[in-house]
């Protein structure tokens, strides 16, 4: 049998987009989380990777930043970024080139680049009065939220919204559309 495509999830806070994800290609034909990475020690991430039996592990800012890191994804074929906080360095990018996906909670261009986390990113999108956001799932290059865009879907923001509510819109949009994203890109080149 053909070995499964392996999927490794950074994320630095509490994972319910990991969560989402290593559910839904829990039964799937071809791809598998193998394991959930953070740069936090305590992180809510690690209790949802124990519940869901996924093998979680916590690196330094020293680890991640060798080279010899790449050692530890040597059967991961994608990274996916689920609100992870460091800046992604560049042997790593390079090594793992256009297999590194990200979400972003707002309309890139708009509201991204260092710093640009969960709900700082709401905070400044109401603050600037927008009357809409949304989602942006896109292939990590070098710099901040810049690379190539894979998918965006918007939701419409009201009067009464605060950095909260907002973000319970943008998450709705991540879990309806993040692990679809991923799979539809990794089966387009799969093929
Ligand atoms: C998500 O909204 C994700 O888009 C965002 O962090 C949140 C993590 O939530 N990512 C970024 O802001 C990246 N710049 P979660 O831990 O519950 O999945």
């Amino acid at each position: 049998m053909k070995n499964k495509i392996n999927l490794a999830i950074l994320a630095s806070g509490s994972g319910s987009n990991a969560e989402n994800i290593v559910q839904y290609f829990e039964q799937h034909e071809i791809i598998q989380v193998k394991e959930i990475l953070s740069n936090k020690k305590d992180a809510f991430v690690h209790e949802r990777a124990k519940k869901l039996n996924i093998p979680s592990y916590t690196f330094s800012k020293e680890e991640f930043q060798d080279t010899s890191f790449i050692k530890r994804l040597a059967d991961i074929d994608y990274i996916v970024l689920a609100g992870f906080l460091w800046l992604i360095p560049k042997y790593l990018v390079s090594a793992f080139q256009n297999r590194i996906i990200n979400i972003h909670p707002a309309l890139l261009p708009k509201y991204g680049g260092k710093g640009m986390y969960g709900d700082r990113v709401h905070k400044s999108v109401i603050d600037a009065r927008e009357r809409k956001s949304g989602i942006t799932i896109h292939l990590v290059d070098e710099k901040y939220d810049e690379g190539a865009h894979l998918f965006q879907a918007e939701c419409l923001i009201s009067d009464q919204d605060t950095p909260q509510t907002l973000a319970q819109k943008i998450h709705k949009l991540e879990y309806e559309h993040f692990p679809q994203v991923i799979e539809k890109y990794i089966r387009s080149r799969a093929k």
